[in-house]
Order: C-alpha cells, then structure tokens, then sequence
C-alpha cells in the first residue's frame, strides 16, 4: 500500500444530541488520524431535536480547540460524501455487543459499496457504554440529571428549549 502522508478519517452520525460517548470516540480518533471529520447526517424523515445548523454549531464550539477536528454535513451515501472529502476511513464506535449486529451490517455494506474505505471502530470508556443519545434525550426530558452525559453546551442548550425539548 502507498504511504498516506495525511490520514483523513470520517466520523458520521446523528449527534442528536452530542454525548460524551461521542466525544470520547472524537478524542480518539483525532489522536490517531491526522484529520477526522465529524460529518453529521441530514435525514430528511427524522423529527430532530436540534436543528442540523444547530448541531454543527454545537460540534464547532466543543472542538473549537481541536485544530484537526472538523464539522460538516452530508446526505446520501457516506462512503459518497468520504470519497468525495478524499478519506479512506470512517470511525464507529462499539459500545456493546448490541451495537455490533447493525454495525457490522453498514460496514460490510460500505466495504461492499466502496471496497477502498475501510471501518475502523472504537470503544468509549467504560463508563459511556450505556450512553445513547436516545437514552440522554430521554432522561432530560423526564426531569433527571444529564450532567456528565453530555458536554455542558449540550446540557444548557437543552435547558434553554425546555424539558419538552
Ligand atoms: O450514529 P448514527 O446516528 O446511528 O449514524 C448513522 C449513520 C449516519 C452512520 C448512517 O445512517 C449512515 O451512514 N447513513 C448514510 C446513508 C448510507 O450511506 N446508507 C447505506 C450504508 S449502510
């Protein structure tokens, strides 16, 4: 294989909202890429929380001390959009054996799309492996403490749209 000067890697989901999951894996993979991206899906059929343009202004001011960290958005297929950015890898992360299943299925699925990407997964700390952003969304809107769950941006944003958010 040709040596890659410059390793771009993409890290795509929902971010609805970012947890400290994610964060985890972002921190992770900006030590071992030179760059990675977190690309953020705009799914057309999904009622989200926040809004895309507020979840790129969420990523943006989390890792605004990340020079290697960037934000953007893609719809369509992802291994489109990485081949498009020009990277060669997209980041997972595996929280638990639940995860796998579907996990394995989209990467075989890009591989068998685009045999040149590779998936690369990640496992957070301990500690995140029950966090969803499901589960956060959840909890807050049922009054309990997300404190520690998600990055404090995500928790006061959250608060400023109301528990019904
Ligand atoms: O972390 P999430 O929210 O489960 O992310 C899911 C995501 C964005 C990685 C996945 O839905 C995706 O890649 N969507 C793009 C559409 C696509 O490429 N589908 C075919 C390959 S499985």
């Amino acid at each position: 294989m040709a040596a890659n000067p410059s390793r771009l890697a993409v890290y795509p989901g929902s971010f609805d909202p970012l947890t400290n999951g994610h964060v985890d894996i972002i921190e992770r993979g900006a030590r071992l890429f030179d760059r990675i991206v977190l690309a953020i899906l705009v799914n057309i059929d999904k009622a989200p929380l926040f809004s895309v343009d507020e979840r790129v202004g969420i990523l943006r001011e989390v890792f605004d001390d990340h020079p290697n960290v960037e934000v953007e958005t893609f719809d369509g297929l992802l291994v489109d959009y990485a081949r498009q950015r020009g990277a060669d890898v997209i980041v997972r992360g595996l929280r638990a054996i639940s995860d796998f299943e579907y996990e394995m299925q989209m990467a075989l699925m890009n591989r068998h799309l685009n045999p040149d990407i590779e998936t690369v997964f990640m496992m957070p700390a301990e500690s995140y492996t029950y966090l969803s952003s499901r589960l956060a969304k959840e909890v807050f809107a049922l009054g309990g403490s997300i404190t520690g769950l998600v990055p404090p941006v995500v928790e006061a944003r959250l608060r400023a749209k109301g528990r019904r958010a």
